[in-house]
């Protein structure tokens, strides 16, 4: 049997090591050691190997922008759609175009093979939307680009949002997203909910709102949200991205709202770098840190990822297209210290959010698409912890990106050795 591709020894995030063989753009083979001949051999002799990390919420148009025309000067979400708004006149084709497939790069760099950007349709030219559906072709062979039709300012509040969304989804925009927090009243937000999943159940659409990014423990959109996904036959493809109210909220009134949330099947998107950073601005002490309720929701069988949210944009100043990066912040601040819980966060940026996403065809699996990533590590929780160098990566059969291992061989004066941060757990009691 000859395959087109074997990765030899690796360590599978089950702590399984195998031989994975691929033919053509799939995985077919996965055995403790296969007996074959391949046209290229990656040797991955005890290094992680894992399926691709995948993005369920970022903002494509905006990234790399950082201080373009100004900075964020008080870091909260309102100012930064304010300073939004001021660089959205600015835009270019060309621009957002170059900007977004220099991310690209990045992301391939880094294993990202999957991500959902929201795009804003609150610009009457559409021209991110136009932007976004032209990179979404060209880097189809290295990334699957998902777009949802993302109204920022307001699918009631702006005067042609509601003209604008349908046009987006007309042109070929996958997802219907909403702001319904950022709407002029309650009752918009309300409303705005109802129009938005009724337009996505009609289309056959999957949903994906901002919902509830605010510390206002009365902002209570996800639950019409649920609502609306179970009346409207929308279970399973249903998002509610941020909801960080559920921070603030009155501990009864979460307690009925996470069983609806369940029986909706609707999955949440916490953005743990952006929120920690954006949140609380209002609060003196104690500081609200506007993460929304992780491992609650993950008890009751509601499926929770780890979005990215933005990378040198309006609202966040740092980031590397790096899903550990993400992973690691959100373990922290959501508490999830046993190994279980950090081998969940590894699960989360990659196969959880795939499953939110509805990308069947990626995993680590015989039969799924051959996309996956070498890691520098011995296993996910290390993989965290080291924020672990990407080796290689494969994306449709093809190795798409490499790196060497990291050099270790840095010594500290008057100590024995060099330096090496993998295997240093453990040792005599
Ligand atoms: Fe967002």
């Amino acid at each position: 049997m000859a395959f087109d591709l074997i990765v030899r020894g690796g360590v599978l995030p089950d702590g399984r090591t195998a031989d994975i063989g691929i033919e053509g753009e799939t995985i077919t083979a996965i055995e403790p050691q296969l007996e074959a001949e391949a046209g290229t051999v990656v040797d991955a002799s005890g290094d992680l190997v894992s399926a691709p990390f995948v993005d369920p919420h970022f903002h494509m148009d905006a990234t790399l922008s950082y201080g373009i025309p100004r900075i964020n000067a008080s870091g909260t979400l309102l100012e930064g759609i304010s300073l939004w708004g001021e660089l959205k006149p600015l835009l270019t084709h060309e621009a957002v175009s170059d900007r977004a497939l220099r991310y690209c790069d990045w992301a391939v760099s880094m294993g990202l093979l999957a991500i959902r950007t929201h795009v804003d349709v609150c610009d009457d030219r559409l021209l991110a939307v136009e932007a976004l559906l032209d990179v979404k072709k060209q880097i189809a062979p290295y990334i699957d680009l998902q777009l949802v039709a993302f109204p920022q300012d307001g699918f009631y509040r702006s005067p042609t949002a509601r003209e604008n969304t349908l046009r987006a989804l007309d042109r070929g925009v996958d997802v219907v997203g909403g702001i319904p927090h950022f709407e002029r009243t309650m009752a918009d937000g309300t409303r705005s909910v109802t129009e938005l999943c009724e337009i996505a159940a009609k289309r056959g659409l999957m949903v994906d709102m901002h919902c509830d990014e605010t510390d206002d423990p009365l902002s209570r959109h996800i639950e019409q949200l649920a609502y609306e996904a179970q009346r409207l036959g929308l279970q399973g493809r249903t998002a509610g991205s941020h909801l960080t109210s559920m921070h603030s909220m009155d501990n009864y009134y979460v307690s009925k709202l996470l069983p609806l949330m369940a029986e909706a099947q609707v999955s949440a998107i916490p953005n743990p770098l952006i929120n920690i950073m954006l949140q609380g601005r209002h609060d003196t002490f104690p500081k609200r840190r506007g993460l929304t309720r992780v491992k609650e929701m993950q008890a009751l069988g509601i499926r929770v990822g780890w979005g990215q949210d933005c990378v040198l944009d309006p609202w966040y100043s740092l980031g590397t297209a790096d899903m550990l990066d993400v992973a690691f912040m959100g373990l922290h601040v959501a508490q999830m210290s046993s190994p279980a819980e950090m081998a969940r966060c590894f699960d989360m940026v990659t196969n959880v959010n795939a499953a939110i996403m509805g990308l069947d065809h990626l995993g680590l699996e015989v039969g799924k698409r051959a996309s996956l990533v070498v890691l520098d590590a011995e296993n996910p929780v290390e993989a965290v912890r080291l924020r672990a160098e990407r080796l290689c990566v494969i994306s449709r059969g093809k190795i798409v990106a490499t790196r060497p291992k990291r050099d270790t061989s840095l010594s500290i004066a008057g100590r024995p050795g060099s330096v090496n941060r993998r295997h240093d757990a453990g040792g005599t009691a």
